[in-house]
């Protein structure tokens, strides 16, 4: 990854009259310069801003993207924008820059205590840097600089606008005749590194028609979407001067009215009002997590809408497809809460007034994210942050960025571990070392904190080993108990997640040539795996307090012995079916369920459970109509009403990992896919599945189908790479680049 930094002419410049409270969110400003050319010129303009940011030259936005420069961790690194405009004219111009609070300055943070939720968390007000590099056909050129010579209003038409609430836009204001006054210099309280964007532009993707029209029994006429994205509205009307229109965006609806509840305070609202006449409009300085949008103040035959989804540009590399019609909806909503979670950050949702990169989720969904979407330069973006933003002790913000002062900075297992599961699921899959080589450090400071704390549980269990304090999330969103019962879960789900962080550890050590750090987290995970069976089990391998998540964890891990793991496996599955064939596992643990039973044999069990339909399933959610993966398991009951819970997190959407790796067998065996292997595991009354993956060096591709008894496997190795097949029968092969098609008797 570059980061290019550039001198700058321009100085950071801002309002200083403008002043409002935390926690609301600011008006949005606006800054101009207006310029006179004697000759024609070519315009490049680099900026970036405190706050989020639209260019227009002329009264013609410069560029598409939304919500640059970005979400970084602003004391560290802030990316600027390079946009062109290519023949300006002899005479008069103007260029214009909208800068509304963003995540910089506007109300972003998430707090439990939504009263206590704030906004200014680095800077007092929107600050806007800039240079206009004109360029004459002589080759000479000139640089306007922000500086005292713009201007500066809060008088716009964007009366409101900010990434929880919404946005309020005046159509009526004329921008032409507003109230300028020249901008100052401002000095920000940070001072961070500014690079050229470093990280994928968030851009509008799919435009979604509606599929249906009600009327709500309060009146509202409510518009569903069919699918649950993070996006805007896009619209066309002919209004009435004066006349205003509220859109409400929702996830659900219950008893006929929108569902609100689990936005908490995060009001999603879009407030238009009228110019006289035909106009359009799509709000630009926020976005919403909906399906269903509720509309007052126009009729449904007087508005042309649809919805809009915007995220990062991650391009798809993945598909998979199978005769299941239940399971290609699940890797629908799953690629979906991917994309509607890909904003700029890694978020854990796009609705409520959190929105937050959550590590834990995305230390969840990152392989699965791999898999689906090239997740090189977005992630790359953000561990660069991870790795800033983690104090020299180890220890890791909740959320990266953080929110100073108001994120915990905490070593918890699972979610500080995305420090090493993130960068390894990438380098799997992109094979880039460099990622390693810039992360190792960060890995090694947080696995030293966790031995500290480790060894804080001597006195209580015997061992040093026990990862435990200070504290864990424990079986997360499992569904049973309560938080406290999910947290008590801690040991047994911070052990094994520090077993598999040294084991990974003492693989990227390996890779990058540290032998002695390398031999060190071996036998640290050895130690561990030694101690968590000593100490949590019987010495079969029965645990002494038996849960789901508690064997398989360990089972997916790799701990334990043969015969050990034989007993786990056994229990896992007695635990399943005494449950009448469902899984009670949380977040940490979810994404492991159906390889520790099918790696240990238990393959049609695996089915079973991934087949299961009723709650809590993966294909509950689906037979229940949902477009996106579910925070909970019961996010909707069975009665129809709602849990108070967000509707679009991918955590239990990692699930998408195993119908690539084990339903169609796709494993890479050196990073970057240059040798992979396709090991397909029928099963599940499947009768064809398959997968494509774009890997560096192209595009694999598998697909299996079962008729008449036999077998059949087509598989296409991409230029520079080899494959090892194995088929349900136990045959292999190994191939070169080419299609080849191979056949069995069905096992
Ligand atoms: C988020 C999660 C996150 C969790 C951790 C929640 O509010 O939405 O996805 O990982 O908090 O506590």
């Amino acid at each position: 990854m570059n980061l290019t930094e550039r001198v700058w002419q321009g100085s950071w410049i801002s309002d200083p009259t403008y002043q409002f409270d935390s926690p609301a969110s600011p008006v949005p400003m606006m800054f101009r310069r207006c310029f006179s050319l004697d000759r024609r010129a070519a315009l490049e303009v680099f900026a970036t801003a405190m706050g989020v940011f639209d260019l227009y030259l002329d009264g013609q936005r410069l560029h598409d993207d939304y919500f640059s420069p970005g979400f970084t961790d602003y004391s560290a690194h802030l990316q600027y924008v390079r946009c062109e405009a290519a023949d300006l004219s002899q005479g008069g111009h103007e260029l214009l820059a909208v800068v509304a609070g963003g995540w910089a300055v506007g109300r972003s943070t998430h707090i439990d205590d939504t009263t206590k939720s704030r906004s200014k968390l680095t800077a007092e007000r929107q600050a806007l840097l800039c240079d206009l590099l004109l360029s004459f056909t002589d080759g000479q050129t000139q640089i306007l600089g922000t500086d005292e010579r713009w201007e500066v209003t809060e008088e716009g038409p964007w009366v409101f606008a900010d990434f929880y609430d919404g946005e309020v836009y005046d159509a009526r204001i004329d921008r032409n005749a507003l109230n300028w006054h020249p901008a100052a210099k401002e000095k920000l309280c940070v001072d961070p590194c500014i690079c050229a964007r470093y990280g994928e532009k968030v851009s509008a993707h799919e435009a979604l028609e509606p599929v249906e029209w009600k009327e709500a029994p309060s009146g509202e006429l409510i518009c569903d979407f069919g699918q649950n994205i993070a996006g805007v509205v896009s619209f066309r009307i002919t209004g009435k001067a004066g006349q205003e229109i509220v859109f409400r965006h929702a996830e659900a609806v219950e008893h006929g009215e929108l569902y609100v509840q689990n936005l908490r305070s995060a009001k999603q609202e879009l407030r238009y009002i009228c110019r006289e006449g035909e106009q359009e409009y799509s709000p630009r300085f926020t976005y919403m997590g909906f399906r269903y949008v509720g509309i007052r103040g126009i009729k449904k035959d007087e508005i042309e809408i649809k919805a809009i989804a915007v995220y990062s540009d991650v391009e798809m590399i993945g598909s998979f497809r199978c005769s299941n019609e239940d399971l290609n909806q699940l890797q629908s909503n799953l690629t979906w809460s991917g994309k509607d979670n890909f904003v700029d950050i890694p978020t854990d949702c796009p609705q409520r007034d959190e929105r937050q990169g959550w590590t834990g989720d995305i230390a969840l969904f990152s392989s699965t994210a791999c898999f689906n979407f090239d997740m090189s330069r977005f992630l790359g973006k953000w561990l660069l942050d991870l790795s800033t933003e983690m104090a020299e002790d180890g220890k890791l913000p909740f959320v990266i960025p953080s929110r100073k002062g108001i994120t915990p900075v905490m070593t918890t297992s699972c979610w500080s571990d995305s420090c090493i599961l993130v960068p390894w699921a990438l380098y799997l899959s992109n094979g880039d070392q460099s990622l390693l080589e810039r992360q190792y450090s960060s890995m090694k400071r947080y696995l030293e904190d966790v031995a500290r704390y480790a060894a804080m549980s001597e006195g209580e269990y015997g061992s040093a080993h026990i990862f435990k304090y200070p504290f864990q999330f424990g079986d997360w969103c499992a569904p049973y108990g309560s938080v406290p019962e999910w947290l008590a879960r801690g040991p047994h789900v911070g052990t094994p997640y520090y077993y598999r962080s040294c084991s990974i550890m003492s693989r990227i050590a390996a890779i990058l040539g540290k032998e002695q750090d390398a031999a060190r987290y071996a036998e640290l995970a050895e130690a561990i795996n030694r101690d968590y069976l000593r100490l949590f089990t019987d010495g079969t391998g029965k645990l002494k307090e038996e849960f789901q998540t508690g064997y398989v964890l360990p089972l997916a891990f790799g701990m334990g012995d043969e015969a050990q793991r034989r007993v786990m496996a056994e229990r896992l599955w007695a635990l399943i079916r005494e449950n009448g064939v469902h899984l009670t596992t949380g977040f940490p643990s979810t994404p492991f369920l159906l390889f520790a039973l099918c790696d240990a044999g238990l393959q049609d069990e695996a089915y079973k459970l991934l087949l299961q339909d009723s709650r809590p399933s993966w294909l509950y959610a689906v037979r229940h109509g949902a477009t996106t993966i579910w925070e909970r398991w019961d996010s909707l009951r069975e009665d129809g009403s709602i849990e108070e819970s967000s509707l679009n997190h991918y955590a239990y959407g990692a699930v998408g990992d195993f119908f690539y790796r084990r339903i169609c067998g796709l494993e890479a065996i050196d990073p970057g896919y240059r040798r992979f292997e396709v090991k397909p595991i029928p099963g599940g009354g499947l009768t064809w599945a398959e997968c494509e993956h774009k890997c560096p060096f192209g595009l694999i591709k598998t697909r299996w189908e079962i008729t008449d008894g036999r077998f059949k496997l087509a598989v296409t190795v991409p230029c520079g790479t080899s494959c090892e097949v194995m088929l349900p029968n136990s045959e292999c092969h190994t191939i070169g680049s080419g299609t080849y098609e191979f056949e069995c008797m069905e096992r």
